[in-house]
């Protein structure tokens, strides 16, 4: 895309009443100091932008005119093959115009954006602009241009080893998101590491406090099996007796209580023996007669017969009982000793087996840790691999990268990185001419450095705009710029512009 003026007008600008230019491809413009050479620079810069060639803000109106004196310029270009003409005024605000259309100053703005980007534009413009940025706008401003190396051709340039490391993963990371993450990794897997290693070392402290292991786990396992068997046993057998004792002790009562029955039962037959019949009514007391007295005697009888059957029924019960109870022999004593014995044999074979079972544990725990404690191991190393390798990627490619820039310039040589203390890479930027920076070079060396930048900005923006070389009485010669080019110089004449075509 190519920038070329065509006419610029002024009228009450700084020192200038009333002055056309018309451009070629070099437009010489001299006079005296003073006579407002550097003044038509500022006016292009203050028609697009409203600030003088070095981006300040600028106040055009003749210190010496009136209030009503209106300041206005107006700049005829081409872009791209198309002409635009712009203009500006001001008495005490601006007014913008395109092609003569008033324009509110954002449409005015918005429409020079979508012509092209003002500090691109400012820096081919003018030799010095570039150099008044801020170093990190200057560089970005250079590398917007220059096409970082890709990822394969820094690879190429990588050890084998580094280059295997990021080949596969940088597939499907970028660098920056590939380091933030083993860099997360080292990080975290450094903790994880240290206190799996310290599991490792109190297991194997437990372990070597408690080293109880037994071979035959099945077979202790196994005798208790056959312990709890015969307490079985053991407890059904007591079970048994136990009943019998009960069976027995209730059968005992009920004879108890039934044999006293029958010394009541033998007492009262007895005591109905033993009666004396009495002769005398026991009311009247007059003699009874034999009839009455027989009937006693009979009631007696009767009585006698029928305690005597009960008494006998009792005998009878209690020798039934007795009999039963020969059903149920008294057993033998309950064997204590033995289910004893069984316990104690039993608790000592569990709590082998729990020791046992538990250093089997602590085994097994030990040697997950221990696994666990090398896989974090070897992800810590890869980690940490993997970020020496990004580290040595960026630095090769920062070498590509400055290869790529300087074999953009003859006489600068650019400096993009600068390497700290702990080896790494951290971004600068310095031009320097013959060795020296930028700010050490003397007016003419400046603009002969200004003028490389802006032949390497334009062929590698490709955007072609005229470059105003003011004060161009201090070099001998310099290389022409691509676009057209505004030669400023001083001589001891009135102002005088001419330009000339294909000459430069
Ligand atoms: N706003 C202004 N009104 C009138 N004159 C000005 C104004 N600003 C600067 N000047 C003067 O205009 C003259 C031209 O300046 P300049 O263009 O820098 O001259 P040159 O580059 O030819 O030496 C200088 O004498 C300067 O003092
Ligand atoms: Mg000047």
């Amino acid at each position: 895309m190519q920038i070329v003026f065509k006419t610029l007008t002024l009228e009450n600008f700084k020192n200038h009443k009333s002055v056309t230019v018309n451009f070629g491809d070099v437009t010489y413009i001299q006079g005296r100091n003073g006579a407002g050479k550097s003044s038509i620079g500022d006016a292009i810069s203050w028609v697009l932008f409203g600030t003088d060639i070095s981006g300040s803000k600028l106040d055009p109106r003749p210190i010496d005119s009136g209030e009503g004196t209106e300041s206005k310029v107006e700049l005829l270009v081409s872009i791209a093959g198309k002409d635009v003409l712009f203009g500006r005024t001001q008495k005490k605000t601006a007014k913008y115009f395109i092609n003569e259309v008033p324009k509110k100053a954002t449409e005015f703005n918005e429409f020079l954006e979508n012509q092209f980007d003002k500090n691109l534009f400012l820096s081919l413009f003018n030799p010095g602009h570039f150099f008044t940025q801020h170093w990190q706008d200057q560089r970005n401003q250079l590398l917007h241009y220059v096409s970082e190396p890709l990822n394969k051709e820094v690879l190429a340039e990588l050890s084998q080893i580094d280059r295997e490391r990021l080949e596969e993963p940088l597939k499907k990371h970028s660098l920056d998101d590939l380091e933030k993450l083993h860099r997360e990794k080292v990080r975290s897997s450094d903790k994880t590491y240290e206190r799996a290693a310290e599991r490792a070392v109190t297991l194997e402290e437990q372990m070597s406090k408690q080293s109880n292991k037994i071979d035959n786990v099945e077979h202790f396992k196994k005798e208790v099996e056959l312990l709890h068997k015969k307490r079985t046993e053991i407890d059904e057998e007591n079970e048994k007796v136990q009943k019998i004792i009960i069976e027995r002790n209730r059968l005992e009562g009920q004879i108890d209580n039934l044999t006293s029955q029958v010394a009541n039962q033998k007492a009262l037959v007895q005591g109905i023996k033993e009666e004396s019949i009495k002769e005398l009514c026991s009311t009247c007391g007059q003699p009874l007669d034999e009839p009455s007295i027989q009937k006693v005697k009979e009631d007696r009888v009767k009585r006698f017969n029928k305690e005597v059957a009960k008494g006998k029924d009792l005998v009878r019960k209690v020798n039934e009982l007795k009999a039963k109870l020969t059903d149920y022999p008294e057993p033998a004593e309950i064997n204590r000793a033995e289910l004893n014995e069984i316990e104690d044999k039993l608790m000592q074979l569990q709590m082998a087996i729990r020791d046992s079972e538990q250093s089997a544990n602590l085994e097994s725990d030990h040697k997950e840790a221990m696994e666990k404690k090398e896989a974090l191991r070897k992800e810590l190393v890869t980690s940490k691999a993997i970020v020496d390798a990004i580290k040595e990627f960026k630095s090769k490619r920062s070498e590509l990268m400055v290869s790529k820039v300087d074999d953009l310039f003859m006489t600068i040589s650019v400096k993009l990185y600068e390497t700290l203390k702990n080896g790494e890479e951290r971004a600068t930027f310095e031009i320097e001419m013959d060795g020296k920076p930028y700010s050490k070079l003397s007016t003419a060396e400046k603009i002969k450095a200004g003028l490389e930048l802006i032949e390497v900005l334009s062929k590698q923006s490709e955007v072609i705009a005229p470059t105003f070389v003011d004060n161009a009485e201090s070099i001998l010669n310099f290389t022409a710029p691509a676009g057209q080019l505004i030669v400023a110089r001083v001589k001891d004449e009135d102002l005088n512009i001419k330009y000339v075509e294909g000459n430069k």
